[in-house]
C-alpha cells in the first residue's frame, strides 16, 4: 500500500472506532455518552467524506478522466451515509433506543460495504493514478483529522 491507501485506510479505522463508541453507548440507552460519541463519529466521517470529495476523487477524476465511474457511486454512497448519520442524530434527540440501534445497523452495513470497496479497488486505483502525487498526501494529511 502506498501513502494514499494508507492514509485513508488508516481513517476508516479511526471512524470504525468511534462509531462503536457511538452504537454502544447509544443502544444501551447512555444518552450523554452517546451525545458526545455520536458527535464526534459524525464530525470524523464528515472530514473523511468530505475530503475525498473535496481532494482525492477530483485528483483521480483530473489524472484518468473517469468522472462517471467508481467515484460516481462513492459520492453516492456518501449521501446515503449521510442521511443515516442524520437518522442516529435524530434517534439521539428522541433518545430512541430502537431507532438509534436500527439506524446504526443499517449505517454499519453500508460503511463496512463502501470501505472494501474503497480499500481493494479505489484506493488503490488512486495509489496508481496519483503516485508521487505529494501535494494530495499533504492535504489529505491535514484533511483526515482523529
Ligand atoms: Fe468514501
Amino acid at each position: 500500500m502506498s501513502a494514499l491507501s494508507t492514509l485513508y485506510s488508516d481513517h476508516h479505522r479511526v471512524c470504525d472506532a468511534a462509531f462503536a463508541d457511538a452504537e454502544a453507548a447509544g443502544v444501551e440507552g447512555r444518552w450523554p455518552d452517546a451525545e458526545v460519541a455520536t458527535t464526534r463519529f459524525a464530525g470524523l466521517m464528515e472530514a473523511h467524506l468530505s475530503s475525498e470529495e473535496a481532494s482525492l476523487f477530483p485528483a483521480f477524476e483530473a489524472a484518468t478522466g473517469m468522472t462517471h465511474g467508481p467515484t460516481q457511486m462513492m459520492r453516492m454512497e456518501h449521501e446515503h451515509m449521510r442521511a443515516l448519520i442524520a437518522r442516529l442524530q435524530r434517534a439521539l434527540t428522541a433518545k430512541d433506543t430502537d431507532e438509534f440501534g436500527g439506524a446504526a445497523e443499517t449505517l454499519l452495513v453500508l460503511m463496512q460495504q463502501h470501505n472494501l470497496k474503497e480499500e481493494r479497488m479505489l484506493y488503490p486505483m488512486c495509489d496508481q493514478a496519483l503516485t508521487g502525487n505529494t501535494a494530495l498526501e499533504t492535504t489529505a494529511r491535514s484533511q483526515l483529522v482523529s
